[in-house]
């Protein structure tokens, strides 16, 4: 591939998912977007910018942006996160009035392990919530990803990975050699494409947002702007758990990481200090 194809392409993907392709990245170019070539008759890399750069791109630009997007994803990732949220969502709970919706949104939500696992843990806790109901939204760029997020269907390896067993057996039934997840658990989910680079303050306030594992894709001034407009959404007292690789740090000041937690942050730092 030439240095000039290789350029067009990755600043079209950064420009509309804020994901930096380095140079070194030659290698993920070609094999993911080997099937968006051949679904368009292209035989080359050079020839995809070029049809890139013609008018009435924009299906195909949207196609190569979603194939190079890493959706890697697992039930309960990581762990603390779940256990922490665990511990903090009875506060929050008494703090709302009765009848307010408790709102979880997971921002990047991949093929939807992690809003599953949110909801998991909120069905878990329902007899200590008040009886308040739970609203969980998964938003992310790729819409394949969230059709499949939307589906609740999952294969064996991936109910494998991270699912306690009896947690598939409760909220999972067989279905053709997949894991469909349950009805209620669905009830409690929405799913819908959406570009973290867009404005989001028609969404409303979560008390808990997971904004996991893709801050790691964007340079500093990108993570900026998403923390920033991710802190908006989030209530004062709410929290935002982001991936193990990744911090507020050096990147915003609307955000504080809670004491003793490296991945859960807060709005306001007199919490922050209260740990
Ligand atoms: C590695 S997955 C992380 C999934 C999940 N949060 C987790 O930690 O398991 C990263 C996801 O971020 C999505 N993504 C990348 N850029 C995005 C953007 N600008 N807006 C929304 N989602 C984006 C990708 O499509 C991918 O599904």
């Amino acid at each position: 591939m030439t240095a000039a194809a290789f350029d067009s392409i990755a600043r079209l993907v950064r420009a509309r998912s804020g994901i930096v392709l380095t140079a070194d990245k030659g290698y993920m170019l070609d094999t993911r977007l080997a099937p968006v070539l051949r679904r368009h008759g292209l035989s080359s890399l050079e020839g995809l910018a070029l049809r890139l750069a013609a008018p009435g791109a924009e299906p195909l630009a949207r196609e190569v942006t979603e194939a190079l997007t890493t959706n890697e994803s697992s039930f309960f990732r990581d762990g603390k996160p779940f256990e922490h949220l665990r511990q903090i969502l009875p506060r929050l709970a008494a703090t709302r009035p009765l009848g307010q919706r408790l709102r979880v949104w997971s921002a990047a939500c991949s093929t939807g392990q992690e809003a599953y696992s949110a909801a998991m843990v909120l069905d878990e806790l329902a007899p200590r919530l008040g009886g308040r109901a739970a609203e969980i939204l998964g938003t992310d760029l790729s819409s394949e990803v969230v059709e499949r997020a939307r589906s609740g269907s999952f294969s064996q390896f991936e109910v494998q990975r991270g699912l306690p067993v009896q947690l598939l057996v409760k909220h999972f039934r067989q279905e053709n050699g997949r894991w469909q997840v349950s009805p209620a658990l669905r009830a409690m989910t929405r799913f819908e494409q959406a570009n973290l680079l867009d404005d989001q303050r028609s969404r409303g306030t979560f008390d808990v947002i997971f904004c996991r594992n893709v801050l790691i894709y964007f340079e500093l001034d990108t993570k900026r702007r998403v923390l920033e407009a991710l802190a908006e959404r989030l209530a004062p007292d709410g929290v935002l758990y982001l991936g193990g690789a990744e911090t507020v740090l050096g990147v915003t000041d609307k955000l504080f990481p809670l004491a003793g937690e490296r991945s859960a942050h807060v709005r306001e730092r007199h919490l922050a200090l209260a740990g």
